[in-house]
């Protein structure tokens, strides 16, 4: 056995990945498996995508889709152990175990819980600085007849037991699941005090030293996703990428030297900073800062180094794609190799429960 640390992330299937998912997230995947540093396990949280109560062809395609993306963007089932969550039933099993020590009210107050419970029953988010019981008030309550299910409020017990069950050290990921990695922790701390043990490590995010990234959307809102409906995919063709910049939302343009930028054109200026060199970036800030910047110079830049990013993944998509018998191949070996590591966690986390193993 060797002493490498251990890493591991998921990425739910619930469409084509876009650039959040692949700036955010899965760039770091290949990264860290190119430096051989580590044992690493990546895979595709299809137990998570049941949360919204997917289509099951839909997830079927989507799974093999995922699969295929890992693969176009560098994951080499040679350096890693790529693999379908459902495939390893000891996360079921762990995840009923590890549930009898989370609260209620601690998942009630998670962030994507409540914008996802939001979502679900059609209410609107309060305020910033509102309080924001409404939530607990509807589903409680339930005065209407949408529902909030279960899974999606035992969400973080479930992604803790992926994490805890392989024994990761790291878990890169962007800065939307901090909130998930730290009740990981929070959960693992509280299994060992209640059974006197050190059995689970603490988990990390990484980004190479760097704060974990967010993805703006173009549409002037905070963050790129699926359900914001502002997404660049993996699959944009050139074109379809640099349309989409081109109607980012922008503003008048800088009116005074050296004055601090609006969202919306700070927005513009993270892409910048995470697909374009520094000397670009530089660039378009000195002329933000002497009033000289013109959007569509700056759109432009950015839509040609995304499409430098995306174009190679692209190919490569359409070739896995077309391969289902090797993306199932390499979910059938993953699945051996994350089997064998889960069911080693889970005998111990019976044995110490107290059951007969
Ligand atoms: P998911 O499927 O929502 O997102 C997958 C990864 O993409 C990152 N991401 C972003 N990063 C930066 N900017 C964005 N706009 C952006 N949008 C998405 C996410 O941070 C994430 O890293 N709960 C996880 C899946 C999961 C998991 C796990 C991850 C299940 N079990 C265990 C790590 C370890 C999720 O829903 O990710």
């Amino acid at each position: 056995m060797d002493n490498k640390k251990i890493v591991l992330s998921g990425i739910r299937p619930t469409g084509q990945l876009h650039l959040g998912n692949y700036l955010g997230a899965l760039s770091n995947f290949v990264k860290m498996q190119n430096e051989g540093l580590y044992d690493s396990y990546y895979f595709i949280a299809d137990l998570h995508a049941l949360t919204t109560n997917p289509d099951p062809k839909e997830l079927h395609t989507n799974v093999r889709h995922i699969l295929a993306e890992y693969l176009a963007a560098g994951l080499d089932p040679e350096k890693s152990t790529i693999f379908v969550q459902s495939d390893i039933p000891e996360v079921s099993e762990m995840y009923l175990l590890l549930n009898m020590h989370v609260g209620i009210g601690e998942l009630m107050r998670t962030a994507a819980f409540k914008d996802k419970a939001r979502k679900a029953l059609g209410i609107t988010a309060p305020n910033q600085g509102d309080d924001d019981e409404d939530v607990a008030k509807e589903i409680i309550g339930a005065s209407t007849n949408k529902r909030v299910n279960a899974g999606l409020l035992t969400y973080p017990t479930l992604m803790a037991v992926d994490i805890l069950i392989q024994r990761a050290d790291f878990v890169p990921v962007g800065k939307d699941q901090e909130q998930h990695l730290e009740l990981t922790r929070r959960f693992a701390r509280r299994f060992n005090s209640f059974y006197k043990t050190e059995y689970f490590k603490e988990p990390q995010n990484f980004n190479f030293g760097s704060a974990p990234v967010k993805v703006p959307g173009l549409d002037g809102s905070g963050k790129m996703g699926k359900s914001e409906g502002n997404c660049i995919y993996l699959r944009d063709d050139d074109k379809t990428i640099s349309k989409k910049v081109m109607r980012a939302v922008t503003d008048n343009g800088p009116q005074e030297p050296n004055s601090p930028r609006p969202d919306v054109i700070e927005n513009l200026f993270t892409f910048l900073r995470i697909v374009s060199t520094p000397d670009t970036y530089q660039y378009f800030d000195e002329k933000w800062n002497d009033c000289t910047l013109r959007y569509g110079d700056l759109k432009k830049q950015i839509a040609a180094d995304l499409c430098a990013v995306v174009a190679p993944i692209r190919e490569k998509i359409e070739y896995y794609s077309a391969n289902t018998e090797l993306l199932d191949q390499i979910a059938r070996e993953g699945a051996e190799v994350a089997r064998e590591s889960a069911r080693a966690t889970l005998d111990e986390v019976r044995r110490i429960i107290g059951f007969r193993v």
